[in-house]
């Protein structure tokens, strides 16, 4: 095999291993993916029929307070001055979210200081005792109250959950998110955007060097005896299917897209609308074009997409871990496996089982390069 390294998964964690290999050490990469485009759920495309940039996988919204992420990732695009705010209906009238001072004082129908609206939530929280709570349901009224919580949180959690909060467990339930004032910015990080070209072009650009090959439609099932033991590997593809499922399946929650173009130029006059009703069976409604205002869209037609959150099962795509005590007793044993491992190292979100926002799959890729990856190459360390 003419590489020097072979990354599984040309994600934002697999790309920037690839890249700075390429650039730093002057390896040569070979990056496989099964899908038939790179960027991994970062990936976006516009849509045939109005041009308007879809995020394929579900909204990607970049944010990251990490100074050294924000320098790398603006290498490759520049970004927009996008700020993320969030809308939810609730028995057919509109609050924004996170729940704030404007949520509050609409929901109650009254104009309230940020100590009469916290007074007020303390007053309605009593109701409950936090420390005896044992269901989600009763911790959430614990924190917030029963009004704002049966408004804003039940009806969404158990949609998400396919479960009734009365029947999730509290135990990890600590806060929900409430703030006293009017900041209805969804991320509070430094540096918030967009990519300017949009997602494909700062990812492709990413993977745009002579020493990186990069082969989709690919699996590394296909050809893991030709790779494993004969060169070194970052593998980011599910850590239990590389085991074959060994100590069983980690679990995850995953979506369906209602992807619909509509006659409208403009459906619902922001990018993402929550739904908190639980007669109504999706969870949100992303409109992309709002995410790029300056961009010049038709005015006679708008794509939406409508979420509907379930588990997944074999074949699904996996979005979420969902982390039960069984998973995370798995995933010890599957570190223990990875830890064995020696010319294979496993990251990314589908690699380590984690929820990873894009700037942290970049920040713990870079961390994985410099410990690593570089000591190996450079040095003649181990991977361990
Ligand atoms: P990622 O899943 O992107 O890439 C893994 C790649 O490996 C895939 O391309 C897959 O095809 C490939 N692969 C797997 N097995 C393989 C095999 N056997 N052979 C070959 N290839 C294989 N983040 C954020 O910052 N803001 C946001 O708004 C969002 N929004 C969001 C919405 C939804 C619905 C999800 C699920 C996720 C987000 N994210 C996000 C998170 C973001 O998608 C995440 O940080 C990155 O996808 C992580 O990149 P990875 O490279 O780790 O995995």
């Amino acid at each position: 095999m003419n590489a020097d390294l072979v990354v599984v998964g040309s994600g934002l964690f697999g790309l920037t291993i690839a890249e700075r290999c390429a650039n730093e050490l002057g390896l040569k990469v070979l990056m496989l993916d099964r899908r038939y485009h790179i960027g991994g759920n970062a990936y976006s495309e516009p849509d045939p029929d109005t041009g308007i940039e879809v995020h394929k996988y579900g909204a990607h919204l970049f944010h990251t307070s990490n100074k050294r992420v924000w320098e790398y990732v603006n290498r490759f695009t520049s970004f927009t001055s996008y700020q993320h705010r969030v809308f939810t209906i609730f028995k057919g009238r509109v609050f924004p979210m996170p729940v704030n001072l404007a949520t509050i004082c609409e929901y109650f129908g009254k104009a309230m200081s940020p100590d009469e609206a916290r007074a007020l939530v303390a007053e309605q929280a009593a109701e409950i005792d936090g420390a005896t709570a044992e269901s989600f349901e009763d911790k959430g009224i614990s924190l917030v109250g029963r009004p704002l919580y049966e408004a804003f949180f039940r009806g969404y959690t158990l949609k998400q959950w396919q479960t009734d909060p009365k029947e999730l467990p509290g135990a990890t339930l600590t806060r929900l998110p409430v703030r006293y004032n009017f900041d209805n910015r969804y991320f509070n990080d430094t540096y918030e955007g967009l990519p300017s070209e949009g997602y494909t072009a700062w990812l492709t650009r990413m993977a745009d060097h002579p020493n990186i090959e990069v082969k989709l439609d690919t699996d590394f099932f296909d050809l893991r005896s030709d790779i494993v033991g004969n060169v070194p590997v970052v593998y980011t593809g599910p850590v239990d299917q590389y085991f074959e499922y060994a100590a069983g399946d980690l679990s995850w929650r995953t979506i369906d897209f209602d992807y619909e173009v509509k006659p409208v130029g403009d459906f619902q006059g922001t990018p993402v609308m929550n739904y908190a009703d639980e007669d109504v069976p999706y969870t949100r409604i992303i409109e992309p074009r709002h995410f790029h205002p300056e961009r010049d869209y038709p005015k006679d037609k708008t794509v939406i997409m409508r979420e509907f959150s379930r588990f997944a099962v074999k074949g699904d795509e996996p979005y979420y871990p969902i982390n039960t005590a069984e998973d995370r007793e798995k995933l010890l044993k599957y570190r223990e496996l990875a830890n064995a491992e020696t010319q294979v190292l496993f990251g990314g979100r589908l690699g380590t089982y984690k929820y990873l926002d894009m700037h942290m799959a970049i920040g713990s890729a870079l961390s994985m390069f410099d410990n690593l990856v570089r000591p190996y190459f450079a040095e003649g360390a181990t991977f361990e």
